[in-house]
């Protein structure tokens, strides 16, 4: 294999966000503890090596990248001119809720659910109405006849849609998706679909871009991605937005333009293009990288951790793991977790009420760092265990 994820590298003192805890083994925020593919640090080097860096273009090379991407991996016909680029997916569904919605708007969400689409909805004038997901014996499923009541609702304007699901892990199927999409047009409700994740599905398993369900699904969503999460990239600040819907399109980038946030920088533009272009082989190495890792853990858990429950992992490299069984709130166990063991892992809560008896764990390292998470991990439940026994 050409590409070593098991080397360890050091990123302390690099600026990073889940590093930042001194003598911490942080498996927590969604980035990868790996170099990202070669092809790509090669290029950024030659830019580098130029040495100016004015103002930048996006170029054709940059749309067509992504109409391929779309095309080969995801067998979805994405045209160049349904395309905005952006500094990252979050501004862009920030901007899709501002472009959308009038004050006191409802937007729907489906907890647990990233963090980020809580304070999006929070500090916009939109309240925000939870669908949750249905968790079943391990397993997470969309609640359709409280999505059907709650869309009902004609100040419902929005659904932020997590597609792939973070953190459940879950991937949609297409008769998933039909159901949900069918609901929101007839509701008039926009789906605004975060598909950040979609590269990262595992064997067995196909992303179903929204998009792709049909013309009426097309014409009324917004689909959101970045070559982040797959290529490790969310420190250069590159994502877009496409969609069929010009009015859609034409109000969203609109308020980016108001917020002056329409310009990308040489790198985000650069290292989009090479991953696309050239990321295939060491995205297939990654993927089954991780999927070892899953693996790994899911033996683990097993053997040593009985009472935790890992939810199947069919996307992300964000494993959630259900604590209930514990009996201890997994806020406080991230706490205890934190300040004994030195393992920082993200406490379920953080997603909405709904993953309060949950823990995030990242697993997007070397096998040995994992290997020692787990450890820690394993520390902490023996005493919990002995100080309920
Ligand atoms: C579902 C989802 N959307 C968006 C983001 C962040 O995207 P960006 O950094 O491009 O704003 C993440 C990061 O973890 C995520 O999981």
């Amino acid at each position: 294999m050409p590409y070593n994820f098991d080397e360890i590298i050091d990123r302390t003192d690099t600026g990073s966000v889940k590093w930042s805890k001194p003598n911490v083994l942080p498996m927590w925020i969604a980035d990868m503890d790996f170099k990202t593919a070669p092809e790509i640090t090669e290029a950024l080097i030659a830019r580098a090596s130029h040495g100016v860096f004015g103002y930048s273009e996006t170029p054709p090379t940059f749309y067509d990248a992504i109409t391929n991407w779309w095309k080969k991996r995801h067998a979805l016909q994405v045209e160049k001119d349904w395309i905005v680029a952006t500094p990252g997916v979050m501004p862009a569904l920030a901007a899709a809720v501002e472009a959308l919605t009038s004050p006191g708007d409802k937007i729907l969400v489906q907890p647990p659910v990233y963090n980020h689409f809580f304070v999006t909805v929070n500090q916009s004038h939109c309240e925000l109405v939870a669908n949750n997901l249905l968790y079943e014996n391990g397993d997470y499923q969309i609640d359709f006849d409280d999505l059907e009541n709650k869309a009902a609702d004609p100040a419902v304007k929005l659904l932020l849609f997590s597609n792939p699901h973070n953190p459940a892990g879950r991937v949609w199927t297409r008769d998933e998706l039909q159901q949900l999409g069918d609901i929101c047009i007839r509701h008039h409700v926009v789906v605004l679909s975060d598909e950040i994740h979609s590269d990262l599905v595992y064997d067995d398993f196909t992303h179903v871009p929204f998009a792709s369900l049909g013309e009426a699904h097309a014409k009324t969503s917004i689909t959101f991605s970045s070559p982040s999460k797959t290529f490790n990239l969310a420190g250069l600040q590159v994502a877009y937005f496409f969609t069929e819907n010009a009015s859609f399109r034409s109000r969203t980038r609109a308020v980016l333009t108001k917020w002056e946030m329409t310009m990308l920088n040489v790198f985000a533009i650069d290292s989009l293009i090479v991953a696309y272009e050239k990321g295939e082989p060491w995205l297939e190495e990654l993927k089954k990288y991780l999927h070892d890792n899953y693996v790994y853990l899911t033996d683990f858990c097993q053997k040593h951790l009985p009472l935790l429950t890992v939810i199947p992992l069919q996307s992300t490299y964000l494993v959630w793991l259900d604590c209930s069984a514990l009996g201890m709130p997994s806020s406080s166990l991230a706490e205890s977790l934190l300040e004994k063991e030195q393992l920082w892992l993200q406490a379920g809560g953080k997603y909405g009420q709904a993953g309060d008896d949950f823990l995030r764990i990242n697993i997007a390292c070397s096998r040995l760092l994992l290997e020692e998470g787990l450890q820690r991990l394993h520390r902490a439940y023996k005493r919990i265990r002995s100080h309920h026994s």
